[in-house]
């Protein structure tokens, strides 16, 4: 596999990223929504320490993220997505990014105009980027938890729509987000991009077999 996304898939730096951030995302939420219960202590203070250092650590992988992505590009739709699928699909992308951007930096706004210290890890400081005041801090407050909620409704489509091409469309779309796995040539976007030597092809009927096994 390629590191750099090719016309039909994503390249490994995109697979990577786009996994990892799904990983982290999940732990951060779980943190999130448990810890605001705990009873105060040290143990809570730890654990709201961790969500936000692991908050921080997501915003420099997206901000990784959409720069490879600006530059690497993405694949072509996969092919026979009708127009009105790929704009949704391409929504809902950018919608998650502006998420991916908004949930850790209200987090931080919301921190900073509260009056809390932010640490990374315990490692060094982080500056307020935002000034003390309890109006600012309840709407930061209210763009973090209703933002978490929608990202959490764009996540349930987005991914029930990969699930969806996968089981009933049986096209690429997910396999294409995944290492490894041959691709179906049927419904791969680039088909005619690559054209195999027609003393390679075994016959016309064998290469049908192999497009519905793959
Ligand atoms: C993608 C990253 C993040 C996600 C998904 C996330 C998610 C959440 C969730 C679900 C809650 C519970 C909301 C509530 O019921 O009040 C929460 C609370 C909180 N988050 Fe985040 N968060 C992220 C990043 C950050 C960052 C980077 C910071 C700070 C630098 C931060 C600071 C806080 C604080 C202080 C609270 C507690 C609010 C309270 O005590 O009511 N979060 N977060
Ligand atoms: C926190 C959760 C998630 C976020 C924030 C997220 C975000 C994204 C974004 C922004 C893209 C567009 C690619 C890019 O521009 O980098 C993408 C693509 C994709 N995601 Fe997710 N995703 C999440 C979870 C999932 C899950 C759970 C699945 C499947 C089970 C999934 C499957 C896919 C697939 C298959 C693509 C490629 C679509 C295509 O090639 O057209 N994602 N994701």
């Amino acid at each position: 596999m390629t590191l750099k996304n090719t016309a039909d898939r994503w390249g490994a730096v995109s697979q990577s990223l786009h996994w990892l951030v799904v990983l982290l995302i999940a732990t951060i939420a779980v943190i999130g929504l448990t810890m605001t219960d705990m009873s105060n202590g040290p143990s809570k203070i730890k654990i709201y320490a961790l969500h936000k250092s692991l908050g921080l650590t997501l915003l420099t992988l997206v901000v990784l993220r959409l720069l490879w992505r600006i530059y690497a590009g993405a694949p072509k739709p996969v092919e026979g997505t009708p127009h009105w699928q790929e704009r949704i699909a391409s929504l809902t992308h950018w919608a998650l990014y502006v998420l991916m951007f908004a949930l850790p930096i209200s987090g931080w706004v919301f921190n900073s105009s509260s009056g809390y210290p932010l640490q990374y890890f315990g490692l060094f400081n982080l500056p307020k980027i935002a000034p003390r005041g309890e109006d600012l801090a309840q709407l930061s407050h209210q763009v973090h938890e209703y933002g978490f909620w929608l990202l959490l409704a764009l996540v349930v489509a987005h991914a029930g729509a990969a699930f969806y091409h996968h089981l009933f469309q049986h096209d690429d779309t997910l396999k294409r987000m995944l290492p490894g796995g041959r691709r179906n040539v049927r419904a791969s976007g680039d088909v005619g991009a690559a054209p195999v030597p027609a003393d390679l092809l075994p016959s016309a009927s064998a290469t049908s077999e192999h497009s519905h096994a793959d």
